[in-house]
Order: C-alpha cells, then sequence, then structure tokens
C-alpha cells in the first residue's frame, strides 16, 4: 500500500500530482491511498499501511502516459471539494478507468461515475447555497478608512476556494472575509487570500446589518407565494441560526394567510411610483451636462430613477450593474428577472446562479457584470411575474447607460449573453448563433465573445439540448477568459 499526503482538503493539485505517481508507479487503486494533512482518521489509516509501502516490486511501473479529458478534470476539480474521505480514491480509481474507456464519464448507470456526479451535484448544491446565505457583519473601518466586513458561514464540504470569487466579484468594492470552520477566504479591495479553519466564537456578533437584512426580508416576503416545504427545501434549517432574517420565519409564515387577503382586496402597486411620491425631484432623465459620468456611483444615481421607457413604473427598482469597476472583462445579460427585481441586484435568480457556476468553473474571478435593459419586463400572471423580453425600442433607450458604463469600467473583453445584448452593445440586431464562438473586434481596444444567454439552458427541453447549450456557453465563457488572460500587463 502507498499513501499519499495531500496539503489541504480541497487540494487538487496535490490529488492529480499524487495520481500521476501512482500510475506512474503502476499502482492499483486498491493499493493507493490519501489523506490530508492533519486528518486524524486517515491519518491512521496511512500508518496502518505504510509498512507495505516499500514492497511493491519496480516491475509494474506503467510505462503509458496518463490521459485524462478536460471533462473528467472538471468534474475531480469539483469532486475533491466534498467531505467524503473516499473521493481522492474514488477520482484515482476513475482515472485509471478512463485509460482504458474514454467513454467512460458518459455511462450514467455506472457505480463510480454515478457517485461522482453525486458528489458534484451536493457540492454545487453547498455552494448555491454559500452564495445565498453569507451574511456580512460590519466590524469597523480600516487605517485607510474602508470599512470592514466579516460573515460567519457553516458549508457541508470544502467548498470556501472554489465560492470566494463568486464574494469577489459581487462585493469587489468592500473589504471583507468569510470565516467558516472549513477554511477562511479574505478579499482587501485588490487579493484573494485564504486562511485556516477557525471556530465560530471569531465570529462578528449582531450588528446594526442584522437589522437591514430582516427588514429586506419582510420586505421580499410575499405571502402569495408562501410554500413551507419549498422553502425549507430553499433555506434548510441548518442554515437558520446565521440568518438574520430567520428569527422572522415563523411569525411572517403565520400572518401568510392574512397578507395574502390583503394584497388580493388592495389595488396594485406600483412600487418605484409610490416610492418616487416622496422625492422631491424625480430625475426624468439625466441632465444634459451630465451626459459624462466621472464614477459608476454618479452614473447610477442617475440611473436609478431613469424614466426614458415606461418599464420603470411596474417595476420594484432599478437594477444597476454589478462588480469590479476596473475588470478587463465585461458581462452583459438581457434585464433584471423576477429576483433580481426584487433584490436589486444583476443575476441573482436561477440563470444568475447557474451564470456564477459557470463563471466559476471557467475559473474567472474578476468581472463587471450588468444588463442591456435595467428594470425588469414582466405580464402578470395570477401570483406571478411572467418575464418578457425587452423591444429594440428599449433596448436602445437603455443604451445610453450601458454605453456609459462601457466607458467608466474600459473593458478589454465584453460578452454579450444574449441577443438582446448583442443590440445593446452595437445596436445593431445579431443572431447568436451566427456570430458566438470567435471574438469579434468591436474597437482597437475592445473584443466582443457573443454568446448564449445561461437561461437557454434552464429553458432547454431535453438532456441532450441542455449538454449542447452549457457547453457551447462554457467554451464562450473559456474563450473570453483566455483573451482577457492574453492581455499584454497594464
Ligand atoms: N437574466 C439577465 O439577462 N439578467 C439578469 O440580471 C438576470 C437574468
Amino acid at each position: 500500500m502507498r499513501s499519499f499526503t495531500l496539503s489541504a482538503a480541497d487540494d487538487f493539485e496535490g490529488w492529480r500530482d499524487a495520481a500521476r505517481t501512482a500510475f506512474q508507479e503502476g499502482l492499483s487503486p486498491e493499493h493507493v491511498l490519501f489523506h490530508v494533512e492533519g486528518d486524524q482518521r486517515s491519518l491512521l489509516d496511512g500508518l496502518d499501511q505504510h509498512k507495505a509501502n516499500n514492497t511493491k516490486s519496480s516491475s509494474d511501473v506503467h510505462s503509458k502516459k496518463l490521459v485524462a479529458t478536460t471533462d473528467f478534470v472538471a468534474l475531480a476539480k469539483c469532486v475533491v471539494c466534498h467531505s467524503h474521505e473516499e473521493r481522492f480514491s474514488l477520482l484515482y480509481r476513475m482515472l485509471c478507468r478512463l485509460q482504458k474507456d474514454k467513454r467512460l464519464l458518459s455511462k450514467m448507470v455506472d457505480a463510480d461515475v454515478h457517485r461522482a456526479n453525486v458528489f458534484a451535484k451536493e457540492i454545487r448544491r453547498d455552494m448555491h447555497k454559500m452564495k445565498a446565505f453569507v451574511r456580512f457583519r460590519e466590524t469597523g473601518i480600516s487605517a485607510d478608512e474602508t470599512e470592514q466586513f466579516v460573515a460567519w458561514f457553516e458549508p457541508t464540504h470544502h467548498i470556501v476556494k472554489a465560492t470566494a470569487p463568486f464574494f469577489m466579484r459581487r462585493f469587489a468594492g468592500m473589504h471583507w472575509s468569510i470565516l467558516t470552520p472549513k477554511g477562511c477566504a479574505h478579499w482587501n479591495g485588490k487579493q484573494l487570500s485564504f486562511s485556516a479553519a477557525v471556530a465560530k466564537s471569531m465570529a462578528p456578533k449582531e450588528d446594526a446589518l442584522e437589522d437591514y437584512w430582516r427588514s429586506y426580508y419582510a420586505s421580499i416576503f410575499n405571502p402569495a407565494r408562501l410554500k413551507v416545504s419549498s422553502m425549507t427545501s430553499e433555506m434548510p434549517k441548518k442554515y437558520w441560526k446565521n440568518l438574520p432574517e430567520a428569527a422572522l420565519i415563523p411569525e411572517l409564515v403565520q400572518k401568510a394567510q392574512v397578507r395574502e387577503q390583503l394584497m388580493l382586496d388592495s389595488e396594485p402597486t406600483v412600487p418605484i411610483e409610490a416610492m418616487m411620491a416622496h422625492r422631491q425631484k424625480p430625475a426624468e432623465r439625466p441632465k444634459a451636462s451630465r451626459i459624462r459620468f466621472e464614477t459608476l456611483d454618479e452614473l447610477n444615481k442617475d440611473l436609478s430613477g431613469c424614466r426614458m421607457c415606461p418599464l420603470w413604473k411596474p417595476a420594484t427598482q432599478t437594477v444597476c450593474g454589478e462588480g469590479s469597476p476596473n475588470s478587463s472583462l465585461m458581462l452583459v445579460g438581457e434585464q433584471p428577472g423576477d429576483q433580481e427585481d426584487l433584490r436589486g441586484l444583476p443575476f441573482v435568480g436561477p440563470a444568475g446562479q447557474l451564470l456564477h457556476d459557470m463563471l466559476t468553473e471557467t475559473e474567472v474571478a474578476d468581472a463587471y457584470i450588468t444588463n442591456a435593459v435595467k428594470h425588469f419586463k414582466f405580464e402578470p400572471r395570477g401570483k406571478r411575474r411572467i418575464h418578457k423580453s425587452p423591444s429594440a425600442g428599449e433596448i436602445d433607450h437603455c443604451r445610453f447607460w450601458l454605453k456609459a458604463e462601457i466607458e467608466l469600467v474600459a473593458p478589454k473583453v465584453i460578452v454579450a449573453l444574449g441577443a438582446s445584448a448583442i443590440r445593446g452593445i452595437t445596436g445593431k440586431r445579431g443572431l447568436v448563433s451566427e456570430l458566438r464562438g470567435k471574438p469579434i473586434e468591436l474597437d482597437k481596444k475592445v473584443r466582443l465573445v457573443v454568446t448564449r444567454h445561461p437561461s437557454s439552458i434552464l429553458r432547454a427541453k431535453t438532456a441532450e439540448e441542455k449538454h449542447l447549450a452549457h457547453q457551447e456557453l462554457l467554451s464562450d465563457l473559456r474563450l473570453a477568459k483566455s483573451l482577457v488572460d492574453a492581455l499584454p500587463p497594464e
């Protein structure tokens, strides 16, 4: 038996090097053991078997080169984050089998393939929960006058490193730390760093942000949509203890029926109009003297009061762009959806989760994300608000803002997610199917990568269509990433 020590629970590179060595030494999966440094249980296993280490004959050394498909590498990078102690052995076994059977991963009924996919699914779910349930608390002001935020989160798997780029994109302007019992992530506005696990006692206690979360949650809670079972499956009780707003749930659920009746009895509301009523002077349209904005904050202030087309009326709020204001990469979607409209942030609904997972998979850590149209266009249907695509005229009105954002962020690569984004960016009609897959020069300094919108994956009818759509979007994001990586240093 040969044992390999990995430096961390999510040490993909360590596992890959160990697997390569084990394979070249001709070791079959039953004769290889992986353990994580400092992990008592597997360390004992390793010591038990260490004696057998040197008994292997050198005659069974593999002369063949080890080959791993891109799909396998992507799956392995994800599966190493699982907390199951057999994950590394499972991957080594699959890797050995892959040498004889290149189509192994397509055999969904195979026990190893099935198990690895279950692990990957559990990890994606855990990452999704971390993105949804991390709550920052303000802990003070640093020497350079920047506010510091700290959050405590308890992931099931080793997902902190894999999920941190999401928070970096989303909270690029804040300095934050996410503390967890499985390692911590820190962002200082410039650099992402990681440190060892900490105990919950290190996390900050209640602060003023708790009230903010509670009032925010109470305001977006729609009693008409209450389904306790799906709510507890979306927000499992294990996360409640760290969520300030969770204290409200029992009361909101209890009052839901009464509130629903009140909603049905009352007139339809027009949220922005209602909000604007107590404002002194709603910004009708940008002032001529302010056609050029100095900063994104300045732009967003005027954008929030935009009345250039009627889409602002039924919307809850304007959804401005988000992310790193100096990023070389800008992603442009179509328009906010239901969740984005309620939360005031782009790409936080199902299509957004998918997009962020794919950005994580393609290792895009830094991007500015916005939409061609800044208000949610929908058709009320019963209790639901059904997405409606914006018209060419609505996109054209909103181009004013998109162009100003592009000027301020000055990205070198822009990704257009779908046809509305193509029109918003170029002012022209364009088909994704004709334009995707190759970079297009917008001007000397900026290249455009056209791709499909992530919601097209969610809408795909068959598993095959879904798979194809997923692969296309992934490969276009990889193309955009490679263009950014190839940029000369500033
Ligand atoms: N779809 C988009 O195009 N943008 C969003 O922000 C969300 C979904």
